[in-house]
């Protein structure tokens, strides 16, 4: 039983319709007078959201200089680009519009900015470290990763096909203003696997050796039964508000802390993993974790055997028959049923990838260099342990 933890959310959540009007004076309030407005590759501009949050900044006096062009599995190269920018332009606070690479390159470029002696990726890598960092504020366009209330941002150098993540509270932003109405025009699978990355945000937190807090696992089962109701109705109804609206305040509870507490960190061998295969194919991240995460299950359910019955039977109402063994893989195969349902892969082929031998140690060793050692809770495992899974996602 782990008890001890420490919970520390400080970003002001502004939720509801039209809340991006808000956005000068949410700046204001956190007393900057000129940010760097960052968003992606289209999608804010197209539906006039930046025009709008714009007005909303000059409408408070605030000032902004733009940078745009965020890639999904976001760019060293773009951060170094706002850095140099934020730096000429003495700006001080960076605002996101967009979803998770866009929040993690307004991370990296903030740390950037606040401390200009050393290299920003030296703090990924684990070369150096800092505490020091620019405010951030985020308007999210999409319900998945979370960062608009996490610690931390990943980053892909893309000469080296490296992801590779760094954190901290300090790093949490200070606000985040969530409007579900600028969900609706994702593509299908960018929903999908947005709900996916949230349930298993949830998922790495629950899967541990010991037992989590009772009322932990029960915060954590209402999440997870909900991501996945209200994901099975935007399947048939893009645009209903409601379901927008739970996803992605499930998206913001699901990596803020809130499912962790008392459950000792975790797993996140998963995520690591899905990390290594993201920087070296470039793949949707949701999409990555439900192509693995079967066989991750498979392979370490014998280590936390009552975990994963937990998970069969409350998340996903798997009946009490037979042996411990059967619940659990009645458990994982209805969990692989769901991500079917929600047009998400089970298998890399599926995923539209096929490693190498030469590649799955790749990914398998990086991703041991990368912890400095085994990876995950459950069963630490060790590059061979991960080569296997790997193997059996195929
Ligand atoms: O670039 P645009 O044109 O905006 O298109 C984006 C992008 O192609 C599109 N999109 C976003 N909002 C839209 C929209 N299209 C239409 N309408 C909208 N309203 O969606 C695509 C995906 O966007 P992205 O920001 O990449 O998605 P997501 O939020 O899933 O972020 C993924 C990144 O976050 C990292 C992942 O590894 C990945 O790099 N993660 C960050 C975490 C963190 N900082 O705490 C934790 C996560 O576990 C995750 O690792
Ligand atoms: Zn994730």
């Amino acid at each position: 039983m782990y008890n001890e933890f420490t919970y520390y959310t400080p970003t002001k959540v502004v939720f509801g319709k039209g809340t991006e009007e808000k956005t000068g004076a949410l700046i204001k309030e956190a007393g900057a007078g000129k940010a760097l407005l960052h968003y992606g590759g289209g999608s804010a501009a197209r539906s006039g959201l930046l025009d709008r949050i714009k007005k909303s900044l000059a409408d408070e006096g605030i000032a902004c200089v733009e940078l745009g062009g965020v890639k999904p599995n976001p760019r060293l190269s773009k951060v170094y680009e706002g850095i140099e920018l934020g730096r000429k332009e003495d700006v001080d606070f960076i605002l996101a519009v967009g979803g998770g690479s866009v929040i993690d390159s307004a991370k990296a470029i903030a740390l950037g900015l606040a401390n200009p002696e050393d290299d920003v990726w030296s703090y990924y890598i684990r070369e150096k470290t800092t505490d020091r960092t620019l405010p951030v504020g985020s308007v999210l366009t999409i319900a998945a990763a979370g960062s608009e209330m996490s610690d931390g941002s990943v980053i892909t150098k893309e000469e080296e096909n490296l992801k590779r993540d760094f954190g901290g509270d300090f790093m949490r932003p200070v606000f985040a203003v969530m409007n579900p109405e600028l969900t609706a025009t994702l593509p299908e699978y960018q929903t999908s696997c947005g709900v996916a990355d949230i349930l298993m945000h949830t998922m790495e937190r629950f899967f541990n050796r010991e037992d989590n807090m009772e009322i932990t696992d029960d915060l954590a089962i209402a999440l997870m039964r909900d991501v996945m109701a209200q994901g099975r109705i935007l399947m048939k109804d893009p645009s209903n508000y409601e379901a927008r609206a739970n996803v992605m305040w499930a998206g913001s509870l699901s990596h803020n802390g809130l499912t962790g507490c008392g459950a000792n960190g975790g797993d996140w061998a998963t995520h690591n993993m899905e990390h290594e295969m993201g920087g070296l194919f470039d793949v949707a991240h949701g999409a990555g974790l439900a192509a693995i995460w079967g066989s991750w299950a498979r392979y370490v359910h014998p280590a936390a055997p009552h975990r994963f019955v937990k998970f069969a039977q409350r998340v996903l109402d798997v009946d009490g028959t037979g042996t411990e063994e059967e619940i659990i893989e009645r458990g994982i195969q209805a969990m692989e049923e769901f991500y079917r349902e929600i047009k998400m892969p089970t298998s890399m082929k599926e995923l539209g990838i096929e490693p190498t031998e030469e590649q799955i140690r790749w990914m398998a060793q990086s991703c041991e260099i990368k912890a400095g050692g085994a990876n995950g809770a459950v069963i630490p495992l060790k590059k061979e342990d991960m080569e296997q899974i790997y193997k059996m996602a195929l």
